[in-house]
């Protein structure tokens, strides 16, 4: 299997900076590029930042930092990021467009054997490829905010992903301390995102009815089914649960679940007023700058300590 030494990641934002981190914290040769320099002149904090927070719990060493981030570098142009890549990441903005230009520029400025993978949250990579003279390298990698901690990434090949393609990319993300999950068909929205829809529609009818408060609801999944997912997968549940009883239960349930396809009314409003959540200060609830830092932190500060404790320290996300 040919290896992969350089890895680009073009778009260095929330998902960007993150997928950076992880590859140059296994010691790949990463080059970035966003076509924001104020994105660009503040990415080698942002992971900076992250990596002090997981030295806060033990995953990583201070004195890591930079020599991980001695292995990225920051590019000044999209050709430069690309020159010599074997790997290409694109993480910018879901727009179709723009990811089906970007594919276009790329093809013809990177080897024969690059791949170029998209971390897109919706679009079939056989859609994003449609115009490339050769889509057998192109795949979908969609990683998890924060991707530097987060262990999955969704592998979707599509109609003409090769299968070396396929092997190279699963090979490249268990190095990366990755857990890739490779899914056998196509569609949109791959697995995770589909469930999140179907769950967050019952959600949002549930507190657009009154049922409940945004803050008991989300203090009812987090102590109950969140706690529990964390720790054993949905189809364990219900081995568990007894199927007969959850046979029963979603008889009697579903008919009465939210299953239409309109966008739920108070998700609606809020973005009509430009509520768009902690980017805008405002969204289910409020939040100050400091507020969000503090809620970020306790995040990731939680989620790796979950991750110790699930993975029983066979994750190692942060060193190389
Ligand atoms: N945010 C999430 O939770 C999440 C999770 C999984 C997947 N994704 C997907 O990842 C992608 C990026 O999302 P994000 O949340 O990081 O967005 P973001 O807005 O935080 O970052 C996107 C970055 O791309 C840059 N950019 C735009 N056009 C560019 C170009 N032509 N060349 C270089 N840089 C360019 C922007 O300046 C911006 O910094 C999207 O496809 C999104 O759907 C997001």
């Amino acid at each position: 299997m040919l290896n992969i030494h350089k890895i680009t990641v073009l778009g260095l934002g929330t998902m960007g900076h993150g997928i950076v981190q992880s590859f140059a914290a296994k010691g790949f040769q990463v080059s970035g590029f966003d076509k924001l320099a104020s994105v660009r002149n503040t990415v080698k904090e942002r992971i900076r930042a992250n990596i002090h927070s997981a030295v806060t719990v033990g995953f990583s060493d201070k004195s890591l930092i930079d020599s991980i981030l001695s292995n990225f570098r920051i590019c000044e142009s999209e050709d430069e990021a690309l020159q010599d890549s074997d790997f290409v990441v694109e993480a910018v903005k879901e727009d179709l467009e723009l990811k089906q230009q970007l594919f276009g520029r790329i093809e013809p400025l990177v080897s024969r054997n690059t791949i170029i993978a998209s971390n897109t949250s919706s679009f079939p990579i056989t859609q994003l490829s449609a115009h490339l003279n050769f889509p057998d390298r192109t795949i979908v990698t969609h990683w998890f905010n924060p991707p530097h901690i987060v262990p999955v990434v969704e592998v979707v090949p599509g109609e003409k992903t090769s299968l070396f393609t396929i092997d190279r990319t699963l090979d490249l993300l268990k190095k990366a301390g990755k857990s890739p999950i490779r899914l056998k068909k196509e569609i949109p929205g791959f697995l995770i995102n589909r469930i999140q829809i179907a769950m967050l529609r019952e959600i949002l009818d549930l507190l657009n009815s009154g049922v409940a408060d945004a803050s008991e609801i989300d203090r009812a999944v987090k102590g109950s089914i969140g706690l529990r997912l964390a720790a054993i997968g949905p189809l364990e549940v219900i081995d568990f649960a007894g199927l007969e009883t959850t046979g029963k239960v979603f008889q009697s349930l579903v008919g009465d679940i939210k299953s239409d396809q309109e966008l739920p009314a108070i998700l609606k409003e809020k973005i009509d007023l430009g509520h768009f959540g902690v980017k805008t200060g405002n969204g289910i609830y409020k939040y100050t700058d400091e507020l969000i830092n503090e809620k970020i932190a306790r995040r990731d500060h939680c989620f790796l300590e979950l991750l110790k404790l699930l993975y029983e320290g066979k994750t190692d996300l942060f060193n190389n």
